[in-house]
């Protein structure tokens, strides 16, 4: 059996946090048209109970962000900085459309934001994996 240690630690909660706002978002959406024929306040129901999962989700990135940051700072120039810098811009994006679509009243809104914040995860998912490829 290979040793735990703290590396193991920080890349799991990482990863678990990030399976829950990425993996969240995208079950939540498939599962959005069949809460709808259930009611028109269904699916928005769901999604605060979603949030409530989501949001400490998110902050859990920042924080084993941050500690993978220290972790692995030796590498912070370059292509791996580069790298980083667009992955954090990414994570910026999905945190603040995810705020904005959470308040938006049309359904427009509701969809705009909706997709950006998925697309913006799914960079920030990808990205991730690069830094550690
Ligand atoms: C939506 C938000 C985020 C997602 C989906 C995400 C996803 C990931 C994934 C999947 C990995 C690869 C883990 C592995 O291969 O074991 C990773 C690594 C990494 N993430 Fe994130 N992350 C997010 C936010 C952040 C934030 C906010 C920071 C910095 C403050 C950050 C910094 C890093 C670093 C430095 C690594 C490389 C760790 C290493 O090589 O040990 N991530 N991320």
């Amino acid at each position: 059996m290979l040793s735990v240690n703290w590396d193991t630690v920080r890349l799991f909660l990482h990863v678990l946090a990030a399976t829950v706002w990425v993996g969240g978002q995208i079950t939540l959406a498939a599962l959005v048209p069949v809460l709808r024929r259930l009611g028109a306040e269904i699916p928005r129901a769901a999604a605060r109970r979603f949030n409530l999962i989501a949001w400490p989700a998110f902050g859990v990135l920042i924080v084993t962000g941050i500690w993978n940051m220290v972790a692995v700072r030796s590498q912070l120039h370059g292509s791996y900085l580069t790298t980083l810098i667009i992955k954090l811009v990414a994570v910026a994006i999905s945190g603040v459309t995810a705020a904005l679509h959470a308040r938006a009243k049309s359904p427009a809104g509701l969809a705009v934001f909706g997709a950006l914040t998925g697309i913006s995860a799914l960079a920030a998912l990808f990205l991730g994996i690069l830094l550690t490829g």
